[in-house]
């Protein structure tokens, strides 16, 4: 049976945790689509325990964990800074990542994490979210699509060597933006 899911803010303690389920998280969605060699060094660039645990001391980098019971069931990493040029916003609030347990999806968990990432924004009074996803996911570009975030150009995404095309997508949150 479903347990109820709460959500928490990361912290350094939480480096180990973090990266070990990042790295499971994101080869249950990205694996099977990408080359052992890309994979191993994307895990250790990305979500190895020295960068989580540096991410989580960097100035404008919070995560927040979705648990259920005491298990990470997904999470979110935003990033406050400077957004590239097809963003309709000089500095907004990037979703770095997002990632729920594959045996837990569309329980609503992506969508309170987004909650949590959209509270956060209002807060600090940004006017929208933008991303960068893989074209092909069509189960990501669904959510966000689903959640109201529009496309508004592409960019590479570098997967150890290998490229993929991303659509960077944007989530306006006033009706000026
Ligand atoms: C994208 C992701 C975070 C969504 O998380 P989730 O917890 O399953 O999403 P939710 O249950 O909150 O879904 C909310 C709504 O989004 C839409 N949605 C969710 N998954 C979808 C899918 N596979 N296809 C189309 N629409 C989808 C639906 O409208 C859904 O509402 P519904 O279930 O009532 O129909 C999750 O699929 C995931 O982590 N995928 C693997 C990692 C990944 O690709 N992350 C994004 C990297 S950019």
């Amino acid at each position: 049976m479903n347990s109820p899911i709460r959500l928490a803010a990361a912290n350094a303690v939480d480096a180990e945790a973090l990266s070990a389920a990042g790295s499971r998280l994101f080869a249950q969605a990205y694996g099977k689509h990408s080359r052992a060699d890309d994979l191993a060094v994307h895990l250790e660039q990305y979500f190895g325990q020295d960068y989580v645990a540096r991410e989580l001391q960097a100035p404008g980098v919070s995560y927040t964990i979705a648990y259920e019971a005491d298990q990470i069931a997904g999470f979110v990493k935003i990033r406050h800074g400077p957004a590239p040029d097809a963003v309709p916003a000089a500095e907004a609030i990037e979703i770095q990542q997002l990632y729920v347990d594959a045996g837990r999806l569309r329980r609503g968990i992506g969508r309170m994490l987004m909650d949590n990432a959209v509270a956060a924004a209002r807060d600090e009074g940004y006017t929208g979210i933008w991303l960068s996803v893989w074209q092909d996911a069509d189960w990501a570009t669904g959510f966000y699509e689903a959640y109201g975030f529009r496309r508004i150009g592409t960019a590479e995404f570098r997967l150890g060597r290998s490229t993929f095309m991303d659509y960077l997508m944007w989530l306006a949150l006033d009706e000026n933006s």
